[in-house]
């Protein structure tokens, strides 16, 4: 392996994990946690709620951070580079950025403690259910943009800007 390749591929492996971690968080509150929890009463239930949501808030702060990091790293250096003039490529992860915007919004409210967002976190289950399909729709779209749309080799990308450069001269 290249050294150049170094980064990208931590990037990579940090970007992967973090979602992971975040997303696999998200469904065991939900589908796990909370119907447990549900059982308790009403003071063990509250005492339960601010004890995970104070830990797991730092994961959701450095998650947050991590995947910010790591996912424009990974576009503005690695990808945009190696998908020039793929229009639908870089539509695909304006969607992306915008829905991932979206979830952090949502996972921000959920552990913050602002009593405009009161609202959201009184419907955690509702907003927790939101936050999972934000998120199956995010992995969906990353995996397309993997798979689905390969990258131009970069004779093909100089060609493409060659004759791009034509067209508009033409
Ligand atoms: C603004 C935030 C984000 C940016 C800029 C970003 C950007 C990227 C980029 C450029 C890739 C590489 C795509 C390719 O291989 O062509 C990627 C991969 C990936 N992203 Fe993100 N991402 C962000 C947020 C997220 C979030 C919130 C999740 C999970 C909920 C996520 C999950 C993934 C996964 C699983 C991959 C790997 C896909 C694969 O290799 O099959 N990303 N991301």
């Amino acid at each position: 392996m290249e050294n150049e390749q170094l980064l990208p591929l931590i990037s990579r492996v940090v970007h992967v994990a973090t979602a992971i971690v975040l997303v696999g968080g998200s469904v065991f509150m939900r589908f796990a946690l909370m119907p447990a929890a549900e059982e308790l009463g009403q003071a063990e239930h509250d005492g339960l709620r601010e004890r995970v949501l104070g830990r797991w808030r730092r994961f959701v702060h450095g998650g947050i951070a991590l995947l910010l990091l790591s996912g424009l790293y990974n576009y503005l250096a690695v990808m945009r580079p190696a998908h020039q003039g793929d229009g639908p490529y870089h539509m695909l992860v304006g969607i992306k950025m915008l829905l991932a915007l979206v979830l952090f919004f949502l996972a921000s409210a959920l552990v913050g403690r602002s009593q405009a967002l009161k609202g959201l976190r009184d419907k955690a289950r509702r907003t927790l259910v939101v936050m999972i399909a934000l998120a199956a729709l995010i992995v969906a779209i990353s995996g397309y943009l993997k798979i689905g749309s390969v990258p131009r080799t970069s004779g093909e990308a100089e060609t493409a800007m060659v004759i791009g450069f034509w067209d508009r001269v033409a």
